[in-house]
């Protein structure tokens, strides 16, 4: 049995043209977390060739603490200097306002957290004239009303949501899905390794060490979200997979994906047992999440070693789209999809959109 998907649920989603209205030249960015992607982005865009040419500029850095704003546009090269020597509280409707004096040229908030305070303030940032740039998937995880609320805000304001980085970092995931519904194609599954910490533990993993130091390192490495049990518990992932079932307009909610949950007390010992099994008949551990038939579900498969998500590197993400089109061969997307360069990167190249349209 096969499901066709309806076209995207709004006119102001990631891939979507959808004009601005003429202002003055330009983007101006207000960046809200300066932590593993807040600052890489802030790096990346103090030598961009747009930011040095005048086109892109930072007004405003906060993070949970404190924040620095300069109307003009803040010299990024001591962002760091800047912001640790600032003595104001970062302050969201205070930001609000700022962003409702920037009238007179476009803005873009640029969330860079994995704060539901900052996803609460959208709708008023989009009021104030904002469009909201982020990797942050909490928005797109709303209770499906909620949601819908929140993409009428930006429909009524004539604002983007710019979301390509909530999967896969900076590979093209969602800008593929939407090409693909867009060109009339049928997304009869979507199936992956979409977690780059996961895939990371996965592919690392020998037996030798416990996998909770493999853990500890891929959280040093800044693969792992924030808190590295979001991605244990696999809600990382069906977080991801609702971002895409909503894209292909399922209204599901969270709670409607079956998720196996790794993060239990006996991790150790039941990581190295499910191993030692596997191993024995020469498979190999990938935790894959799936979207079919209007089912979500992620957990821990065994593969044979010839299967295409067991020969992914490193921290890479691997997502398989099952079309109409592509029926014979799936079209894959493999590529690192965690880590604050390449996740950084896919943030500059949503503000490029931004720009270019
Ligand atoms: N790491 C990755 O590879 C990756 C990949 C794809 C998507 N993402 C997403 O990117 C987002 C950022 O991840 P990260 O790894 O950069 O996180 P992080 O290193 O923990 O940084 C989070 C930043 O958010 C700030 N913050 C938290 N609450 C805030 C609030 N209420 N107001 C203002 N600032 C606030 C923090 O402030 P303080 O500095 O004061 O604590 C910190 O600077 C997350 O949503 C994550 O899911 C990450």
């Amino acid at each position: 049995v096969t499901t066709s998907f309806a076209a995207p649920v709004s006119s102001t989603i990631s891939s979507e043209p959808n004009p601005l209205p003429r202002r003055q030249k330009g983007l101006a960015l207000i960046v809200i977390g300066t932590g593993r992607i807040g600052s890489e982005l802030l790096n990346q865009i103090a030598v961009h060739p747009r930011a040095l040419g005048g086109e892109l500029r930072v007004c405003a850095i906060a993070n949970s603490r404190r924040w620095i704003w300069k109307r003009n546009g803040l010299n990024l090269r001591p962002w760091t200097l800047q912001i640790r020597r600032s003595s104001v509280r970062t302050d969201l409707d205070e930001l609000i306002q700022r962003t409702r004096d920037l009238r007179d040229v476009t803005v873009a908030v640029v969330d860079c957290t994995a704060s539901s305070a900052v996803v609460d303030a959208y709708t008023r940032f989009v009021e104030a004239g904002a469009h909201i740039v982020t990797p942050n998937k909490k928005a797109n995880v709303l209770p499906w009303a909620r949601y819908r609320l929140l993409l009428q805000s930006f429909a009524q304001c004539d604002r983007r949501f710019l979301f390509g980085p909530t999967v896969g970092g900076g590979l093209p995931v969602l800008s593929t899905l939407s090409t693909l519904l867009s060109t009339g194609d049928t997304v009869r599954a979507i199936e992956g390794v979409f977690s780059g910490t996961l895939s990371y533990l996965f592919n690392r993993y020998d037996g030798s060490r416990p996998f909770s130091a493999l853990v500890r390192e891929a959280h040093q490495l800044g693969f792992t979200e924030p808190d590295p049990r979001v991605d244990l518990s696999g809600s990382d992932v069906a977080s991801k997979l609702l971002v895409l079932a909503r894209q292909m307009g399922i209204p599901s909610e969270l709670n409607d994906i079956c998720v196996e949950d790794l993060s239990t007390p006996c991790l150790d010992a039941d990581i190295a047992r499910r191993f030692k099994s596997v191993s024995r008949d020469g498979a190999v551990l990938r935790y894959v999440g799936r979207i079919r038939d209007r089912t979500i579900s992620a957990r821990l498969e065994s593969l044979p070693r010839s299967h295409p998500f067991a020969n992914t590197r490193h921290a890479d993400n691997i997502v398989a789209f099952h079309t109409r089109r592509y029926s014979e061969t799936p079209l894959v997307i493999q590529g690192p999809g965690a880590g604050p360069e390449v996740t950084a990167a896919g943030v500059v190249s949503e503000l490029l959109r931004l720009l270019q349209s």
